[in-house]
């Protein structure tokens, strides 16, 4: 009875369907064709790099993130150019200081078309958020990093470099050959664990090392949608195996940060409560958990994780990055390392465990820092889109709309800026030799409204565990394996850092 009915519709269905999905896609090339248009008009006096038609510059940058190839523009066009994620994604790419002030100094919101790749694995936390929603939070955790909070830290970094270094001591034994990239993760994941999720156990679980592998194939994941159009488009990116694979990944993330929550959340119970709420500074965790009711802001379930996950990926990849490329600097240029050496040996006398009073004298080692955090920046390109027009000092203008990619490797390496900017040299960063220089012409942690929440953390983790790697090895590279620089968002090596490693009595 029902099939000849049904036989007479199905053709019909089957028509009407392939028809609405046709115009549905017709609508939707109209609209990316439009904004093309837009975004074509507005980086008009823009002139950059031939683009392919389909690819735009993707193929030229799909080589390690095209850190070379970048700095081979910068050179070519003064100031800014137009640079291509596929057809339908334009950015200003700009390293020049005053390019730089000129947006970063207000509080734009991040670019979408990147940013928006993050949510199914970060969600919409403190990195991607904009607007109210992004002050709020942003207040609510300032706190947590405060410099009160931070000191007691001090002993959590130490604690986990000397699991690191023992860890080196027994490698050296068999081979002074030691790839430090991956040791250095852990260690950053670790004391990371310890300071703001209250991570008791000194072992390495299952959980740490699971979080730290799925982070290495997300981000890489990540960084390849961004250049690559054919992934744009949520719908299409998830029925591809590139897409899966990021999903995948994705459950492994939210598995350790979840362990997390309810870990801390159990332990809050009861007698622990009243004693968390005694303490006069309240931790990361303890903050978003809302132990102390006099904050108003009460954070929903999914803005809890989403706080955990941004803060559990961006608070241990970026110092990962930055203390591997400091030691791979102190290996390059031995004649800084004995310096740095000399100078936290005669801070510590014999000690052999570090205080925050020692830090602020660790004057030579700071410069050296922030030299590797010049050559080597760990965040070598951030985006926004801009909320109002900007006009650059040269007369030059974007609408509102425009899409900008700070290059802060290319920023950093800006030879306007710095005189021989290929060559390491920690004195740039004397007081007398940094007074004249522009505000934004050294940005490793970005600047204005949205630069790193995380920066004295950051600083003061690199400082202790740089200092204690000082004191116990000596560095040396290993000339057969350089490191081959990889942007991931973050900036790695693909090959791993390699270094000698020489223990020291
Ligand atoms: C050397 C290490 C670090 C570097 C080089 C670094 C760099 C940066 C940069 C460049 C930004 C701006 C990103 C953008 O505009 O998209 C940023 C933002 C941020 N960083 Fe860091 N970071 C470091 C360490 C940390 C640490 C240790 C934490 C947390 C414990 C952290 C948490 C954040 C957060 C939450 C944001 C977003 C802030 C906001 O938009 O309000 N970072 N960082
Ligand atoms: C560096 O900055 C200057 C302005 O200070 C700018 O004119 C130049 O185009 C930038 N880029 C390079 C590669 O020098
Ligand atoms: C989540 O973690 C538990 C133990 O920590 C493990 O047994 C399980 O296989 C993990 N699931 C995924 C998807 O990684
Ligand atoms: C400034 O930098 C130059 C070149 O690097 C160096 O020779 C000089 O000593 C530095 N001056 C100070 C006061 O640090």
């Amino acid at each position: 009875m029902l099939l000849p009915w049904l036989s007479s519709w199905l053709p019909r269905l089957w028509l009407w369907s392939t028809a609405l999905v046709l115009t549905l896609g017709l609508l939707q090339l109209t609209r990316m064709l439009a904004r093309r248009q837009k975004l074509l008009r507005a980086l008009d006096s823009f002139p950059g790099p031939p683009s392919h038609w389909l690819f735009g510059h993707a193929k030229e940058i799909q080589e390690g993130g095209g850190l070379d190839k970048m700095m081979l523009w910068a050179n070519t066009y003064p100031s800014a150019h137009s640079l291509w994620f596929g057809r339908f994604v334009g950015f200003l790419n700009i390293y020049d200081p005053d390019y730089a002030k000129a947006v970063y100094s207000r509080g734009d919101p991040k670019a979408w078309d990147v940013y928006g790749f993050f949510i199914p694995w970060i969600g919409n936390g403190l990195l991607v958020q904009d607007g109210p929603k992004w002050f709020q939070h942003r207040k609510l955790l300032t706190p947590a990093f405060h410099s009160e909070v931070l000191k007691p830290y001090v002993s959590l970094f130490a604690e986990s470099t000397h699991a690191m270094l023992d860890k080196w001591k027994e490698k050296v034994r068999v081979n002074k050959n030691v790839e430090i990239f991956n040791d250095v993760g852990f260690m950053a994941l670790d004391t990371l664990m310890k300071c703001l999720f209250g991570k008791t156990s000194k072992d390495q679980t299952q959980s740490d090392t699971d979080y730290y592998l799925a982070v290495a194939d997300l981000t890489l994941l990540m960084q390849e949608r961004i250049f690559t159009f054919q992934y744009h488009n949520d719908f299409l990116y998830w029925i591809t195996a590139h897409g899966r694979n990021f999903l995948r990944a994705c459950k492994v993330a939210h598995n350790h940060t979840d362990k997390v929550i309810r870990e801390r959340k159990a332990a809050l119970k009861g007698e622990k409560l009243e004693k968390t709420q005694k303490k006069r500074h309240l931790d990361f965790l303890d903050i978003l958990l809302g132990v102390k009711d006099e904050s108003k802001t009460k954070l929903s379930d999914m803005d809890l994780r989403a706080e955990v996950d941004t803060f559990m990926f961006e608070g241990h990849d970026t110092t990962t990055s930055s203390i591997s490329w400091f030691l791979y600097c102190m290996a390059l240029y031995p004649e800084h390392q004995t310096l740095c050496r000399k100078e936290i040996q005669e801070i510590l006398q014999g000690r052999d465990t570090v205080q925050w009073e020692d830090l602020a004298k660790m004057t030579y080692l700071t410069l050296c820092i922030k030299e590797s955090l010049r050559l080597y920046p760990a965040v070598p390109q951030v985006y926004r889109q801009l909320s109002k027009p900007v006009t650059f000092p040269d007369g030059r203008s974007l609408p509102k709309g425009g899409l900008i990619s700070l290059h802060i490797y290319a920023l950093h390496r800006n030879h306007t800026v710095w005189m021989d900017p290929e060559v390491f040299d920690p004195l740039r960063f004397t007081p007398e030799n940094s007074s004249g220089r522009h505000p934004f012409a050294f940005m490793p942690f970005s600047a204005g409204p949205r630069n790193c929440i995380g920066q004295q953390f950051a600083m003061t983790e690199m400082k202790v565990v740089a200092a204690l790697c000082l004191l116990h090895f000596e560095f040396s590279p290993d000339l057969t394996q350089p490191p081959i620089k990889q942007l991931q968002l973050i900036l790695r090596s693909k090959n791993g850092i390699h270094l000698n490693l020489k223990k020291l009595t």
